[in-house]
């Protein structure tokens, strides 16, 4: 899968890219991960991307032409599935979103920043606005990069077997079961008798009892 994320911020991003997860897909073959400085489409001799807002309000709004030029010449290379804007007004990203947007192949991720974007793009560009939760953030790079990460990790092959998604919290829509690794007692601080007891079918049991029981206390809306 290809993720392009157009930002004015494209350093904030770079460092989380070559780093994490992202980086280690890239080098798989199995995800590429392209920022663009949406200043490179600004016709203004300063490479300025935004301006005040019609009717005297608050705050400066990114304009209509670098976005429109960014994305028009990406998909003249390709085509995408989704051209998505961050914004904390977005539908609510979650675990199942991130499993439905691992399975595209091209999409685009345009961070907000200032006031917000011409209404105008979001009219007639995005396909999808996305927002991280109930929160305003300075801009859309963090929110991004956070969609980037929970995606790429879902794409087949990214993760090694003993990190499968498929025991990710939320997968099935429960937290995930306590774990515990060596030494079994320290401090007196046990580790559960069951878990060293070798039997499977009971630890599994275990596993499920505990999704449930931890998934009541602390986030009984998942249940719902
Ligand atoms: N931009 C600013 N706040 C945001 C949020 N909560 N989610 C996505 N993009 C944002």
């Amino acid at each position: 899968m290809r993720i392009d994320i157009i930002t004015v911020l494209p350093e904030m991003i770079e460092g989380f890219v070559h780093e994490s997860i992202l980086s280690r897909a890239e080098k798989k073959g199995l995800a590429e991960i392209h920022l663009h400085n949406l200043r490179d489409y600004s016709n203004d001799k300063w490479r300025r991307v935004d301006d005040y807002p019609y009717g005297g309000f608050a705050g400066m709004v990114m304009q209509c032409e670098p976005i429109d030029r960014c994305i028009s010449a990406l998909k003249a290379e390709r085509d995408y599935d989704e051209i998505i804007f961050t914004s904390p007004d977005g539908e609510r990203f979650d675990q199942p979103m991130a499993n439905e947007l691992s399975m595209k192949g091209n999409l685009i991720i345009l961070c907000g920043h200032y006031k917000g974007i011409d209404h105008r793009i979001r009219e007639h560009i995005i396909t999808r606005e996305i927002s991280i939760g109930d929160y305003v953030l300075t801009g859309g790079e963090l929110a991004a990069a956070v969609m980037a990460d929970a995606i790429v990790r879902l794409v087949p092959g990214v993760l090694s077997d003993d990190q499968s998604a498929l025991s990710d919290c939320f997968q099935d829509n429960l937290l995930a079961a306590p774990i515990y690794t060596r030494p079994a007692d320290y401090k007196g601080w046990k580790v559960p008798e069951i878990l060293l007891s070798g039997n499977e079918a009971k630890i599994k049991a275990w596993e499920i009892d505990q999704a449930m029981e931890r998934t009541s206390r602390l986030r009984p809306d998942l249940l719902e």
